[in-house]
């Protein structure tokens, strides 16, 4: 690290605005872009120069030169991105501040960001070797050369869960399987960069992947992740002397509360004696909506993380019934299921996020899943016509509905009838158990946390892998009194809460289906979000093509980032040795930077390359969150031993919410 560049740097940092000329070709390089940016038309520039700008930047950087003082010759000015500050180095910051390293820092990843690599496969893939089949640019390659080698080997077993026959993928180990999604997309990278800032090294950064595709208990079932886990963390805390801070990501909050479960089973006091803090970032801590809709009909909006499935596994590649297949074999989906029952995500009438305009409108996240179907046997003659729900609030019905019953008629099926039925979370989830046959059942019993009568007992049996996985509204945290319990997190960005649905199955198709083997989803999937049902009227909780938003960070909704930092894991009843828990919330503010395309520095007065002043370029969605500086800092400080320091921040209803959650 501390080479002689660096001492330059410094002395040139303390002897002021020392000017150093940029060589010829720098000049020519900038004077290049500025004209293309004249005669351009402004999308195709910015397309174009992403790529060039940000080694550019980088490299006058190096060289010591205030960019924000840079003229071109014949009075040029440079654009705007070059005028602006150099990005903050939030290690650096702390650096500065006589900070370094204290605890050891182990990465828990989260779901579909890290690397998958192919070590068995059939003949189709040989050739693919040790290479990433998940988590890389060669990916969309072979996916176009194979797709169906690809779906194959992608897939787990439908019934064990765990590698189908000839198969076997394996996590990219280490920092390599974490830092990039795959070259230009960050996952880790811009915490690693900021933690070694802050002095560490491959020493003490340790990135813990595993097989994102697997239920919680066949991680330890098949790759012993649950104890490498344990053994790594008690390795690390004696080579280095100082208790380890945890940071996962996402599904790896769940992952890694589970794992906690496990220790403390074996060892009441091992979390106390290993953990000085644990780091929860975007973690669903009570499931996503959206993982049913996954599950039941293979639809993923285009969010953080499912969209990057999205990008993969779009409608042209792989059609629905497909996508479906696939899913259903990942358990980690099904483990993302929504968790605490109706009293965390609602009833028919109420819940405990609804906004001020639903409920004036007599509307409620309460109701998960709208079910519209025609029901062809009845006898009531042209009645789904005029639908009721026509002059209620779920005006969208109607015109999806309309152009539905349309088809029936086209096809002189006058006998048709509408029905219209609203199911909470526990029906909704009842609909997807149903549909995926009694096999899928019990795998969504052992290895979700939707049913609360796994919750009855919170005790864990090591043998016993429906105790690992649990509803955390019922279950309590371990004991650990000195742990410090953080969750960062993002807001403000829509976030998919609620569905309506079109229910495709008729009477006729179901009486078809009824002897067939309900094992394996059928080739049809009946089940199908209402992308004609929009209804923008309710301003804060908007229908968008079959999609109700509420708050949270565009895949998580806040309920499930916030509701129990905020509250229930601050009570004794979860948290009964009372450790320390911090909300920290980072309200979402898109980016309008082209040098930090996703994450970004925190300066307010930002102006991008085209002049635009923007928000600020503060990205809190998903996965970019991991780039945000706010947060970096915050895990800068945990790590270096200051996490007292950190208090909580709310920027959203989340108390709100947390407190009409009772149970
Ligand atoms: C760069 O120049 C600007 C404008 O003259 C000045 O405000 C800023 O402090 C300078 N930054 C550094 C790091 O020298
Ligand atoms: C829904 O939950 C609320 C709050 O717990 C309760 O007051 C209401 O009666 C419930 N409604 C139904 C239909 O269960
Ligand atoms: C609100 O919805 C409930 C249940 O669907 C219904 O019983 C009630 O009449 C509705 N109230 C209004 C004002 O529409
Ligand atoms: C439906 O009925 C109309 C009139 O009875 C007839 O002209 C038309 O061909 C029928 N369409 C189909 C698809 O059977």
């Amino acid at each position: 690290m501390e080479s002689t560049a660096c001492q330059t740097d410094d002395s040139l940092l303390k002897g002021g605005h020392r000017k150093k000329k940029p060589s010829a070709f720098w000049w020519w390089a900038l004077a290049v872009l500025v004209l293309s940016l004249f005669l351009s038309k402004r999308k195709m520039v910015q397309r174009r120069l992403e790529p060039l700008m940000e080694p550019m930047v980088e490299r006058l950087q190096s060289m010591n030169i205030n960019v924000t003082q840079l003229e071109l010759p014949h009075g040029v000015r440079l654009p705007a991105v070059f005028r602006q500050e150099n990005p903050p180095r939030p290690g650096r910051k702390l650096r500065k501040r006589g900070l370094g390293p204290k605890h050891p820092v182990i990465i828990v990843p989260g779901f579909v960001t890290s690397g998958l690599e192919l070590w068995h496969g059939v003949a189709c893939a040989i050739k693919y070797f040790r290479q990433r089949i998940w988590g890389s640019m060669g990916m969309t390659q072979s996916l176009i050369g194979d797709k169906d080698c690809w779906l194959q080997h992608m897939a787990l077993d439908s019934a064990t869960g765990l590698d189908p026959e000839g198969v076997a993928l394996r996590a990219t180990e280490g920092l390599f399987g974490v830092d990039y999604f795959f070259p230009g997309y960050f996952v880790w990278a811009k915490l690693i960069e900021a933690l070694a800032d802050l002095g560490y090294d491959a020493n003490n950064i340790i990135g813990e992947t595993y097989d994102w595709r697997l239920a919680v208990p066949n991680m330890e079932r098949r790759d012993g992740y649950f104890t490498r886990l344990k053994v790594r963390v008690e390795t690390t805390h004696q080579l280095h002397g100082e208790k380890v801070v945890v940071v996962s990501h996402s599904w790896g909050d769940n992952v890694f509360r589970a794992f906690m479960r496990w220790a403390a089973a074996g060892d009441p006091e091992w979390v106390e004696r290993h953990v000085a803090a644990y780091v929860n970032i975007a973690g669903p801590t009570l499931g996503v909506p959206k993982a049913i809709t996954a599950l039941l009909s293979g639809e993923t909006r285009d969010t953080a993380e499912l969209g990057l499935i999205g990008a993969y596994l779009s409608d042209n590649f792989v059609p629905r019934n497909q996508r479906v297949k696939l899913f259903r074999t990942w358990g980690s989906g099904i483990g993302m299921l929504p968790a605490g029952g109706t009293a965390a995500w609602g009833n028919a009438t109420w819940a405990p996020d609804d906004t001020p305009d639903m409920a004036a409108r007599n509307l409620t996240y309460g109701v998960m899943l709208t079910e519209v179907r025609v029901d062809e046997r009845a006898q009531a003659h042209g009645k789904a016509v005029q639908p009721a729900a026509e002059k209620g609030p779920d005006a969208g019905l109607a015109e999806s509905v309309r152009s539905w019953v349309q088809h029936l008629l086209d096809r002189n099926d006058t006998d048709v009838d509408l029905v219209i039925k609203k199911h909470d979370v526990r029906e909704a989830v009842d609909i997807l158990v149903e549909d995926g046959g009694a096999r899928f059942k019990e795998q969504v019993q052992t290895w979700g946390a939707v049913y609360e009568e796994n919750a009855k007992s919170c005790d864990v049996d090591p043998e016993d892998p429906a105790t690992w996985h649990v509803d955390p509204l019922r279950c309590p945290l371990p004991h650990a009194p000195s742990l410090q319990l953080f969750c960062l997190y993002g807001v403000g960005k829509p976030t998919e809460r609620a569905y309506q649905y079109l229910n495709l199955q008729t009477e006729e198709l179901l009486e078809k289906s009824e002897d067939a083997d309900r094992e394996q989803p059928q080739n049809e999937v009946f089940w199908k979000i209402d992308l004609g049902a929009t209804d923008k009227k309710v301003e804060d909780a908007p229908l968008d093509r079959g999609v109700r938003a509420s708050d949270g960070d565009g895949t998580v909704p806040l309920l499930s980032l916030g509701a129990l930092c905020a509250r229930h894991w601050r009570e004794p009843r979860l948290n009964p040795s009372g450790m320390r828990v911090v909300t920290r919330e980072f309200p979402h503010e898109p980016f309008q930077n082209l040098i930090e395309l996703r994450g970004g520095p925190k300066s307010a007065d930002h102006v991008d390359i085209l002049g635009n002043a923007g928000g600020g370029p503060k990205s809190a969605d998903h996965v970019d969150i991991l780039g945000n500086a706010g947060v970096l800092e915050d895990i800068g400080l945990i790590a270096a031993g200051h996490g007292a320091e950190l208090q909580d921040r709310f920027a959203s209803r989340v108390r709100d919410i947390a407190a009409a959650i009772n149970v």
